[in-house]
């Protein structure tokens, strides 16, 4: 089976979700109904950096954690609690529940899915990885269970670079998925010699190159920052290209005061606040010839509210489940990269900083 013979689905993309408008002072009685509900319950809140800016407020306030998929990964198994409440998209709750099996993991909304995830079936994955045994198959976190459990090793965007790394030099051929453009990024740097499943996130693939290049000139002190899901006459622009912690972290470590950021602008939040007096720029996902369809926000992390936070809570309902022989192949793979990380010391952070 090649790349061009996949009979791979349409994703189908939701409309961004649009939650009613609270005040203030609803917002204030929610998140603290929520507070107490988490305590009660012995849970904690692991947000995304790119879910909205309330809930990634509220895990903060409440000893959760807002973070990439590496850190969120992590930071549930150091936890007492016996619930995760994971705001997110689903992988992210599938890889809580695979690290933590003997942890309630629940989301607000089991429908948040991925694109990456959507374009990238198991049955279709496997038969691929079947048809190339001499590779060893990389995947990147947003994927089903499944997949991860047909795979060697997980990475996220946090930590694939070293790792692919430390596998072409023991000579290793790869078999990556499903982002073809994080993983092209990844071969230029590495040199690795690697087969590619076509996927791709909706959101960072909207960025536009010509539209980029003509921001940069109305503001050309700012540094531009990439996520490497983006294409790649988009990443040939960074200054900076990295995971969201390493983007969060170059506003404020850099001197410039102009950004132009080109991943989700949910990102804005925690960047504003580790650098408030810096300046951020959304990158283009519109221009000539454009069509803006998710405009640099994720339909998928706009499911996630304090409104069904609250619901979730109040009734248990979904719960993430795992087929249990799934799990124990899964959970290899994902281990194999926290085992990475702490060997190298990646991605090593304190609790609620970049
Ligand atoms: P990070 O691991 O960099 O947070 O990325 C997750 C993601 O889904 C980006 O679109
Ligand atoms: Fe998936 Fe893209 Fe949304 Fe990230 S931003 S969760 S890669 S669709």
């Amino acid at each position: 089976m090649s790349v061009q013979t996949l009979n791979l689905p349409n994703i189908i993309i939701p409309e961004h979700p649009q939650w009613p408008v609270l005040s203030d002072q609803e917002k204030r009685h929610i998140k603290g109904r929520i507070a107490k509900k988490l305590k009660d319950q012995n849970a904690v809140l692991v947000a995304h950096y790119y879910t909205d800016p309330d809930l990634q407020a509220l895990a903060e306030e409440s000893g959760g954690c807002v973070a990439d998929s590496l850190e969120m990964a992590r930071f549930g198994a150091a936890q007492e609690a016996e619930t995760l409440v994971v705001c997110g998209v689903r992988f992210m709750g599938e890889t809580s529940k695979i690290l933590n099996p003997e942890k309630r993991v629940i989301m607000p909304d089991l429908a948040a899915t991925c694109s990456l995830d959507e374009g990238c079936p198991a049955d279709l994955f496997s038969a691929f990885c079947d048809d190339h045994p001499d590779h060893t198959v990389v995947v990147y976190a947003n994927t089903s269970a499944e997949v991860k459990a047909r795979s060697d090793w997980v990475v996220t965007s946090g930590i694939a670079l070293p790792i692919v790394k430390h596998l072409a030099e023991q000579g290793k051929k790869i078999l990556w998925g499903p982002d073809r453009h994080l993983g092209s990024y990844v071969a230029r740097v590495t040199g690795a010699e690697m087969l590619m499943w076509p996927g791709s996130c909706v959101v960072h693939e909207e960025f536009k190159a010509v539209a980029l290049e003509r921001i940069r000139r109305l503001h050309p002190e700012a540094a531009v920052l990439v996520h490497p899901e983006s294409p790649e006459n988009v990443i040939q622009q960074a200054d900076v290209i990295g995971s969201t912690t390493a983007l969060i972290r170059a506003v404020s470590d850099m001197d410039n005061k102009e950004f132009i950021v080109a991943t989700d602008g949910g990102i804005f939040y925690k960047m504003q606040q580790m650098a408030p007096d810096k300046v951020l720029i959304e990158a283009p996902t519109a221009g000539e010839g454009a069509t803006c369809v998710s405009c640099a926000h994720c339909p998928w992390m706009g499911m996630n509210a304090l409104q069904n936070l609250e619901q979730v809570l109040d009734s248990g309902e979904n719960e993430i489940m795992i087929d249990p022989a799934i799990r124990e192949q899964a959970v290899i793979p994902i281990q194999r990269m926290l085992d990475f990380a702490a060997q190298h010391e990646i991605g090593m952070k304190d609790k609620g900083n970049a």
